[in-house]
């Protein structure tokens, strides 16, 4: 089995080809930047080539005879609009048509849950309507239209939505959480009472792999969370334990809603004061896929690992 990576130098695409070594698969190219750092990857035995998603003719000195695709690759800075269009729509744009141009047998696209954020249903499941809030979502929206379209248009792709991710070396947002609680400058919205549903990184490669090992998983979107969601109170209690802080102060609901007003807040924070529980119903149903990986083991094991990193 020949199997090409996108994003393998990111955070899930790092977990995922260590995954796929894992299970066996042995011939694995990744597409890497010139600037990535490539020493993980070389250090399993991948092959890499070097390219960019929004530069299609680079992907053409990836070769041929590629029996699956991880498409993971994207930009996930919030804040600058022109890279989100640029790696999530354009990369995603020249990631398919590479892929049908050379007939690639099974494509696995690497979505969000971001892409029907809107909804305030719980648990939310993968057939609300699209709707998002932000300007990342938004970009992972049209990529996962680019997606459905080749799909449609008979590219064997599977796609895969996962919740927020967390796991050892997780680059975004757990450096800086952890950050502001060693500066005591965190706070439980609503008393941290609402459900927080995220899902292991562990839980997403296997996930990922089952997808492309299963052929009824083909035509399907699917979304990936954990097999439970903790309250934020839970969350950061075990993250305050793990890293040796105090647990955050309690930011009673109302003054929460006050506080989300205020015209710098960052309006996504208000999905911290509603339950966000997502439904994993269908991955069962249709391959029998059932998260293994525990929260309360996988995310005090992610805080354990940023405690000995020092918050870097
Ligand atoms: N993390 C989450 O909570 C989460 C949740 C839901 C969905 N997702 C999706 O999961 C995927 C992976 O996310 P992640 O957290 O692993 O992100 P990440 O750590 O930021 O990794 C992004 C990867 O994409 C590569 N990349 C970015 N722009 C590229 C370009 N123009 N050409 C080639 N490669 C490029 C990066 O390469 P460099 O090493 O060179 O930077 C890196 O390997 C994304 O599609 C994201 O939207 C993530």
């Amino acid at each position: 089995m020949k199997i090409f990576v996108t994003g393998a130098t990111g955070f899930i695409g790092r977990f995922l080809v260590e995954e796929l070594f894992r299970r066996g698969y042995s011939d694995i190219t990744a597409l890497a930047r010139k600037t990535s750092d490539i020493s993980f990857l070389k250090k399993l035995g991948a092959k890499i080539v070097v390219g960019d998603i929004t530069d299609e003719s680079s992907l053409n000195s990836a070769g041929v005879g590629y029996d699956a695709v991880f498409h993971c690759a994207a930009s996930i800075n919030n804040y600058d609009r022109k890279a989100l269009r640029r790696a999530n729509v354009s990369g995603t744009e020249n990631v398919f048509r590479w892929a049908a141009g050379h007939k690639i047998k099974k494509m696995i696209y690497v979505s969000s849950v971001s892409v029907n954020s809107v909804n305030t249903d719980v648990p939310l499941s993968e057939e609300l309507p699209y709707g998002v809030t932000s300007s990342y979502g938004a970009s992972k929206l049209e990529a996962e239209k680019i997606a459905v379209r080749f799909r449609d248009s008979g590219l064997p792709t599977v796609i895969v939505r996962p919740a927020i991710v967390y796991g050892e070396g997780e680059p975004h947002w757990m450096p800086l959480l952890g950050r502001f609680m060693r500066l005591r400058f965190c706070f439980l919205p609503a008393c941290g009472s609402s459900l927080l549903h995220m899902v292991s990184v562990r839980n997403v490669a296997d996930c990922l792999v089952s997808c492309f090992e299963d052929d009824r998983a083909l035509g399907k979107i699917f979304n990936i969370a954990d097999s439970r969601a903790l309250t934020i109170r839970q969350l950061l209690g075990i993250m305050a334990g793990c890293l040796g802080v105090p647990v955050p102060a309690l930011l009673p609901r109302p003054i929460a809603e006050k506080a989300l007003k205020l015209p710098f807040a960052d309006k996504c924070m208000g999905h911290l004061l509603k339950d966000r529980v997502y439904s994993t119903e269908r991955l069962k149903e249709e391959i029998g896929f059932i998260p293994k990986y525990d929260v309360t083991m996988e995310f005090a094991l992610a805080a354990l690992f940023l405690r000995a990193k020092k918050y870097k």
